[in-house]
């Protein structure tokens, strides 16, 4: 098989194209950069022991996305996880977002469509539940309307690969991640936000080694058991291998529908002093937090019904909290040095 990989220069691309290549399976990756480093190739490389074929350019360019289909026409799949994603940044810049998350997506499934490639594995996130009604919630849980310009570039995107795939000979797999923490065994990949992070695992280690004075613990005064939100937190190389199977599933025909959405947590859900509690006990440190207010747009609880995921695809999520929190802060460690 030979996969195409969109933005697997990224954090949750780079630990999928190691699963990938582990697993035999030959990867093109393309990723302008726009949030990574091309040290990620070598690290990729260095795990793998093979060099995954590189090209940068960007997606939501239609003329280099046709040229690069062009020369690459014999391609078994393709996983997209080119997209930005900070949500935040999607409020204040709205058409930055809408531009490059859907122009890329509509770019590649064109391309699919003309040249007769028919598998899609997509990125999609929980954001589209909003705050469920019901817990746990399962794949069939209502959309709720998008609390972000990013959120709702996730609700188009599945619709538009919905839209295209009735209209076509196209066969597609959406995945809504949950959160993705924590980072390779080796710590020669993780997560590598750029300036201030915005996710909790991210603030939580750099507060840990000293680049950041203090966590702030957003909200005590939620309908929880300890007043912080809860979130179903899933290991980024948990999450790397149900891409391996979504996208040999839909090469070997053993998809139900042509459009499937799965969900992939734990089906655990874990409030924020809970996340501090896992990190104080795996690293034997104490970490220096305040509980401030609310953060604007936070839901309160939400995580996972993965009775699909684990029946249809036959997988489950391994690692516990406390192998994420434990990945997360090696590799913290291992970017010191
Ligand atoms: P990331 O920013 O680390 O990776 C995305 C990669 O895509 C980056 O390397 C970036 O350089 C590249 N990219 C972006 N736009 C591009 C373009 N137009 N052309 C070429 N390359 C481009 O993000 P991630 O955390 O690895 O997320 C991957 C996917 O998963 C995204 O679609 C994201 O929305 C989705 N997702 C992430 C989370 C999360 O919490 N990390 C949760 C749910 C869904
Ligand atoms: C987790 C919990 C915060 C930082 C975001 C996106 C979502 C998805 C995953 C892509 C919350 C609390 C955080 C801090 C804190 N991404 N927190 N102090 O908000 O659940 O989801 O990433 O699709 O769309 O919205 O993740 O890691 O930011 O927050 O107390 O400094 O940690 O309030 O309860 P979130 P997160």
């Amino acid at each position: 098989m030979k996969i195409l990989v969109t933005g697997g220069l990224g954090y949750i691309g780079s630990h999928t194209v190691v699963e990938l290549q582990n697993s035999g399976i030959d990867v093109i990756i393309v990723d302008n950069l726009s949030n990574s480093e091309i040290s990620v190739l070598n690290s990729i490389t260095n795990i793998t022991s093979i060099e995954p074929e590189y090209h940068n350019f960007d997606l939501a360019d239609k003329e280099a996305c046709n040229l690069f289909f062009n020369n690459n026409s014999d391609l078994d799949g393709i996983i997209h996880f080119a997209a930005y994603k900070a949500v935040g940044e999607s409020v204040n810049n709205p058409l930055m977002y809408y531009r490059n998350n859907l122009e890329s997506l509509m770019n590649i499934m064109d391309n699919m469509n003309t040249r007769g490639l028919s598998n899609l594995v997509f990125s999609s996130s929980c954001t589209v539940y909003g705050q469920p009604d019901v817990l746990p919630v399962t794949e069939d849980s209502p959309r709720k309307e998008a609390e972000s310009p990013y959120g709702n570039t996730k609700k188009m995107a599945e619709d538009i690969i919905r839209d295209t795939i009735y209209a076509t000979d196209l066969k597609g797999i959406a995945l809504r991640y949950f959160n993705p923490v924590g980072a390779h065994p080796t710590a020669l990949i993780g997560e590598l936000p750029l300036g201030v992070p915005n996710n909790l695992m991210p603030f939580i280690t750099q507060t840990a080694v000293g680049i950041r004075e203090q966590l702030s613990v957003f909200g005590d005064d939620y309908n929880t058991h300890d007043g912080t939100a809860i979130r179903d937190y899933i290991h980024v190389v948990d999450l790397a291998k149900a891409h391996v199977i979504a996208i040999k599933r839909l090469f070997e025909n053993k998809n139900k529908r042509d459009f499937e959405i799965f969900n992939l947590g734990t089906g655990n859900g874990y409030s924020v002093l809970e996340v501090v509690k896992s990190f104080e006990r795996v690293t034997n440190t104490k970490l220096n937090y305040k509980i401030v207010g609310r953060r604007e747009g936070d839901i309160e609880k939400v995580w996972a019904n993965t009775d699909f995921a684990n029946k249809e695809l036959g997988w489950k999520a391994e690692q516990d909290i406390d192998d994420m929190t434990a990945s997360a802060w090696k590799f913290q460690l291992a970017l010191k040095k």
